[in-house]
């Protein structure tokens, strides 16, 4: 929509009592972010009035453009998603979408979610790219255009210190450039960070949730406060207040990167136990029982996806580096991300060895292209290192998964909505995502489909107790992360063994 007729729409709003909230960056968190603001009521009436505002370039644009026509800019499963956003934007028409930076200007709250990458080669965890002066630049842009007083709330993940060293004396400089005595009239900027869980309960991650805040000054912590307890669901969720905005920092960094460290530390055990013959993920189960101080330990697996998991543990060092200028040699936090990353080769090389080295031509398929069951996002996917790696090799590789259509990173390698279609013909099958919906039909169309000689990776222990007779009876291989225990293919059927032998 734009400007001239969002500002008429603002005004009307805020003279109606509502406060209006611009949301910057209309991704995964932004789009989270603004249905719930959006949704937000107090005795029967919206709170907000909800402006997101994306880049203006295609790809914003088109986000943009989706509230429009009510749509979502981003897809969820959560089934309230798409109502609450066509209500919002077709109905009650408190929730709008731009691209003209103008729009910051309306604003009471500016809520900033826009991403902030890690760049680094595989492999390595020292040198790393993080664009912390990109986003500098975004909140130089919103201190050019909002109004003197406005909050400032960022819910991106960051470096320790990106707030009071980077991104505050950026608002300033906007302020600053606008005429603003920021001495006189200081921004107040919050840190409040994101637990967003994409997925069924998407919306309700943001505002049914713990959330916790902090300021640059106290003035900045009041008012994020404030702001959060007009939408989150503070009798049953209080809010945490943080002592500084870099402890709000480290505590994102620290939930992230303790969970990618438990997901590394299985590894070995899952190793163990396939060498040993035994079946780790009984054995979890079993130690799962001590609950309070076991419960949650992790189960085997491909690997790690998403954004966050792959990258946070990495920033926690980077900022004490960089910004802050202590060291920070982060040794659990570092290798978690190296072992995570080679998690999926793996199961590439199982496959090498199955047909000993002699991949080119063979036909592979992937099954489950996302991170996590129930997204659409493909960002960082285990099966991205699988399917470049098997690539690599010669193999032609097809693709199974509900929710994706085309495969951004991965352009060259078809999805297909049709397991039997992606399964088809293949010597090669990587069950790479653990989606329970693929669990009526898997076992029976692998048994259906496939032939002696053929290799299925089954990480996640779906379908191993179904096939690994069966499987063992034709001369299909099965490789499964974390278990020494199944039946194995016998060594005249098919040379699958091999894989078996030397994994042992
Ligand atoms: N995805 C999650 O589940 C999740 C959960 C918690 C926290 N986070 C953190 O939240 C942040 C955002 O993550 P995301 O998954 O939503 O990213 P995303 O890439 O899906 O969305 C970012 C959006 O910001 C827009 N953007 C970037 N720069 C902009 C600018 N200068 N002006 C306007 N728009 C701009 C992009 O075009 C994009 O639409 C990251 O720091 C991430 O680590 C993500």
């Amino acid at each position: 929509m734009d400007y001239s007729k969002i500002e008429q729409l603002a005004r009307a709003a805020r003279g109606q009592g509502q406060q209006v909230v611009l949301v910057l960056g209309l991704g995964f968190v932004g789009t989270a972010v603004a249905g719930n603001l959006a949704r937000a009521e107090q005795n029967g009436r919206r709170l907000f009035f909800v402006i997101g505002l994306d880049r203006d370039d295609a790809a914003g644009r088109e986000k943009a453009g989706a509230l429009d026509v009510g749509r979502s800019p981003t897809y969820a499963n959560d089934p309230s998603l798409e109502r609450v956003i066509r209500e919002a934007c077709l109905d009650s028409k408190n929730l709008v979408g731009g691209v003209d930076p103008r729009l910051i200007g309306l604003a009471d709250v500016v809520v900033s979610c826009i991403n902030l990458d890690v760049q680094r080669e595989a492999g390595q965890t020292e040198k790393l790219v993080v664009p912390t002066e990109g986003y500098a630049a975004a909140m130089r842009m919103v201190g050019q255009h909002m109004r003197p007083g406005t909050l400032v709330t960022v819910e991106s993940t960051l470096p320790m210190g990106t707030c009071d060293r980077v991104l505050y004396p950026a608002l300033c400089e906007g302020q600053a450039k606008q005429g603003v005595d920021v001495a006189a009239k200081p921004p107040k900027l919050a840190y409040c960070y994101e637990r967003v869980m994409p997925g069924p309960d998407y919306l309700d991650s943001v505002n049914n949730f713990w959330r916790a805040y902090a300021g640059v000054d106290s003035a900045s912590a009041d008012a994020a406060r404030d702001f959060l307890a007009l939408y989150v669901n503070t009798a049953q969720f209080p809010l945490w207040r943080h002592k500084s905005t870099r402890a709000a920092e480290m505590a994102k960094l620290l939930e992230n990167s303790y969970r990618a460290t438990n997901i590394a530390f299985i590894e070995e055990w899952s190793k163990l136990a396939e060498g040993a013959g035994v079946d780790l993920f009984d054995v979890i189960k079993s130690v799962r029982v001590r609950k309070g101080t076991h419960d949650n330990m992790m189960l085997p697996g491909l690997g790690v996806g998403g954004y966050c998991l792959t990258k946070d543990a990495l920033l926690a060092a980077y900022g004490a580096e960089k910004l802050l200028g202590i060291p920070a040699e982060m040794p659990f936090s570092r290798r978690a991300i190296l072992t995570n990353e080679r998690m999926p080769l793996r199961a590439v090389e199982w496959i090498e060895r199955h047909f000993g080295g002699r991949l080119a031509g063979l036909k592979a398929a992937i099954v489950g292209v996302t991170y996590r069951p129930g997204v659409n996002d493909t960002r960082s996917t285990p099966s991205e290192i699988v399917a470049r790696a098997l690539r690599e090799r010669g193999c032609e590789v097809a693709a199974y998964d509900p929710l994706v259509t085309h495969w951004d990173e991965l352009p060259q390698v078809a999805v297909t909505q049709d397991p039997a279609a992606a399964v088809r013909g293949a010597k090669i099958v990587v069950i790479c995502l653990p989606d329970p919906l693929y669990r009526p039909f898997l076992a029976d169309l692998l048994k259906k489909e496939l032939g002696p000689g053929a290799i299925v990776v089954d990480p996640w222990n779906m379908v191993v107790d179904a096939c690994a007779s069966d499987f063992a009876a034709r001369g299909i291989a099965l490789a499964v992360y974390g278990r020494g225990d199944y039946p194995k293919a016998a060594p005249s059927a098919a040379p699958s063994t091999a894989a078996h032998a030397a994994k042992a």
